[in-house]
């Protein structure tokens, strides 16, 4: 062995963490030939002293590194804790996938392991829509992410989505939140094409970061526009023959009241916060929750591709679709998605399984329901929270989302 040949190996040891490399068979791996280097290099007469001594302290560092955090997750974009946030148990990372190398392209996600037994619970993408809007932003911060901003500080979310799923927020396509491009030119012209496809790439390369995710049961779920993004994203995973065990989709078209856009978005502009994230601001002076079309140009023709072949042929392949509403008045379900799902269920003959009725959360009305063939294809809306009290609303939203995962109808009483 040359010395070149041992610089060549201790490189390869102490290159930065990827997650494959805390995996344990990995880590033994990685020792059995740390020590075989030791041995050889103790062996060794051909080298000098000085350039011993700096092997051996690669080499050292390299046993510190990996004996200290003997972890299968991914250390450099593990969240030690964020300012302001109260105690939790479960893990939480954040950071940038890239997904084009020579553009400088990458997408920023911000993930939650389940609050108790992740092992055992599914992965759950969350998309917002906009086009433009930041998951991390409305999906986990205002929505149902773990905290809520309340001043300066984190307060815990009672109805977490995180007590049944792994969830992971993703902020696309580059330009929104603090995913970006380095080539600008890219804002200018971004379609749903270039979403699904970046989507796909991020997903990839995570799984391949969090491999332990790999083979869970995995749902795609998201809001508004994402009405859009989650069936083309499904559409691409099942076509690309990709190992990634998709179950279902849900999607909301239409948003429901949320309040606190302001203290989140000053929050997530602090540069302690933006430190403790592993997020950058790159090419821009602030993070917003939805960027304007003028700093993103979203092909404006793509509001009129219609999704219901992708929902059909996402059915037919074995996905299970849920297609809710919120509702502002509970008095006038919204029409849009329950046509929309009724026109689905006649094209693809699904036979009504559960009649349109209502469906309760705890004593009260939630919503209205109706679902077809063996759940294949679920409609729901979520009654507003316009009469009762606010935070019933969330309550209803996470019944559903229970529902959903689990492949059942939603309560009758
Ligand atoms: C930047 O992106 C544009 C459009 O995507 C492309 O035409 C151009 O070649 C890129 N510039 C560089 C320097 O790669």
């Amino acid at each position: 062995m040359t010395l070149h040949h041992y610089h060549a190996n201790s490189s390869k040891i102490a290159t930065p963490p990827t997650l494959d490399l805390f995996e344990n068979k990995h880590l033994q791996g990685l020792l059995s030939e740390t020590k075989e280097l030791l041995f050889s290099l103790s062996s060794s007469r051909s080298i000098m002293q000085s350039q011993r001594w700096i092997v051996m302290g690669i080499i050292c560092a390299t046993f510190i590194h990996f004996l200290m955090p003997v972890e299968p997750f991914p250390i450099a974009d593990k969240i030690t804790s964020l300012p302001g946030q109260p105690q939790v148990s479960f893990q939480q990372f954040a950071g940038y996938i890239t997904v084009d190398e020579k553009q400088n392209r990458a997408l920023f996600y911000y993930f939650f392991e389940a609050e108790s037994q992740p092992a055992s619970k599914p992965l759950v993408l969350w998309l917002d829509g906009g086009p433009g809007c930041s998951s991390v932003g409305a999906g986990a911060l205002l929505e149902h992410g773990p905290f809520k901003v309340r001043g300066d500080n984190l307060v815990r979310n009672e109805y977490n989505w995180n007590k049944e799923a792994n969830m992971l927020y993703l902020e696309s396509p580059a330009g929104v939140g603090f995913s970006f491009s380095a080539n600008k030119s890219f804002y200018t012209n971004v379609n749903e094409e270039i979403t699904a496809r970046d989507n796909l790439i991020f997903l990839q390369r995570w799984f391949a970061k969090y491999p332990k995710y790999r083979a869970k049961e995995f749902f795609i779920t998201g809001e508004s526009y994402a009405g859009h993004y989650v069936p083309q994203l499904a559409q691409l995973i099942v076509q690309s023959n990709l190992k990634i065990n998709l179950k279902g989709i849900a999607e909301a078209d239409k948003k429901e009241l949320v309040c606190g856009e302001g203290i989140t978005e000053k929050y997530l502009n602090r540069k302690d916060v933006q430190k403790a994230l592993h997020a950058q601001l790159v090419g821009i002076k602030e993070w917003a929750l939805c960027r304007d079309s003028d700093f993103l140009h979203y092909d404006e023709k793509n509001r009129e591709i219609s999704i219901i072949g992708v929902i059909v042929s996402l059915v037919k392949s074995g996905i299970r679709v849920f297609i809710y509403s919120g509702d502002q008045d509970a008095a006038i379900p919204f029409i849009g998605s329950r046509t929309l799902v009724n026109q689905l269920a006649k094209e693809m003959r699904l036979k009504t399984t559960v009649p349109y009725r209502a469906w309760f959360e705890g004593k009260q009305v939630g919503g209205w329901t109706q679902v077809y063939g063996k759940t294949q294809l679920s409609f729901a809306s979520i009654r507003g929270a316009s009469h009762t009290a606010p935070s019933t609303q969330p309550a209803r939203s996470f019944s559903l989302f229970k529902a959903f995962l689990a492949g059942k109808p939603l309560p009758n009483a």
